[in-house]
C-alpha cells in the first residue's frame, strides 16, 4: 500500500515561522520522504517475496542500502507528520498531558525548558513521548531520522530542530524558533496524543 502525503492539520499562518518555510518543509521536503518511502519499499517488496537476497552483506549490498534508506525515509515521514500535526493552537498546557508533566518534571515550566533545552542540545530531532517500557514521560533525540528513537516510545510532542525547520525565517537563531514552538502548540492535541498513548 502506498503512502499519501498526509495535509496540514492547521490552515492559517503560524507565529513567527512563515508560510514559506511550511510549504517548503511540508510540501517539498516531506513529500520527498513519502516519495522515497513508497519508492524504497516498493522495492523491497519484490526482495521480500522470493528475491535474490544473496547478496546481503553489512559492508556494502543492494539491500543494506535499501534497509537504511527505508528507515530514514519512514522516519522521516512519521517525525514530520507529528511535528506538523501538533502545530497551529495556541495557549497553556492542558488536561491529562500537564498534570503527568507536573509529576514527572515537577512543573510545566520546568518540561518545557528542559525540552528547548534538548532541542539545543540535538541536531535534528527532540520527542516527548510515552516510554511503554518505563510506563513514563520520556524526552529522547536523535540527530537524523533513523538515528537516537527508542523503540516502544509513542510520540506526543515532537519538535523538528534540522536547520531547514527555521533558517529561513530565524537564521542561525535556533533559540527563538523553539520560543516560537512553544506559541504554535496545539495542547489540545498533545493531551490526546497522551490519552491515546497511555490506554
Ligand atoms: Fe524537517
Amino acid at each position: 500500500m502506498l503512502t499519501e502525503s498526509k495535509p496540514l492539520s492547521f490552515s492559517g499562518s503560524l507565529h513567527g515561522i512563515s508560510d514559506k518555510t511550511v510549504a517548503i518543509h511540508h510540501d517539498k521536503l516531506y513529500a520527498g520522504y513519502v516519495a522515497k518511502k513508497n519508492e524504497v519499499q516498493d522495492k523491497l517488496k519484490s526482495l521480500s517475496q522470493g528475491g535474490d537476497v544473496s547478496s546481503a552483506n553489512q559492508s556494502y549490498s543492494e539491500l543494506r542500502a535499501l534497509k537504511d534508506g527505508e528507515t530514514f525515509a519512514t522516519n522521516g515521514v512519521y517525525l514530520h507528520e507529528w511535528y506538523f500535526d501538533i502545530l497551529g493552537g495556541t495557549g497553556d498546557a492542558t488536561g491529562s498531558l500537564a498534570e503527568a508533566l507536573k509529576k514527572e518534571y515537577t512543573s510545566v515550566e520546568n518540561f518545557m525548558s528542559y525540552f528547548s533545552a534538548c532541542g539545543m542540545a540535538s541536531r535534528g530531532w527532540v520527542v516527548l513521548c510515552w516510554d511503554t517500557h518505563d510506563k513514563a514521560l520520556r524526552v529522547y533525540t536523535g540527530d537524523t531520522h533513523n538515528q537516537g528513537g527508542v523503540w516502544g516510545c509513542l510520540p506526543i510532542l515532537v519538535l523538528d530542530v534540522y536547520e531547514h525547520a527555521y533558517f529561513i525565517d530565524y537564521g542561525s537563531d535556533r533559540k527563538a524558533y523553539i520560543t516560537d514552538f512553544w506559541k504554535n502548540l496545539n495542547w489540545n492535541k498533545a493531551d490526546e496524543l497522551f490519552l491515546q498513548a497511555i490506554k
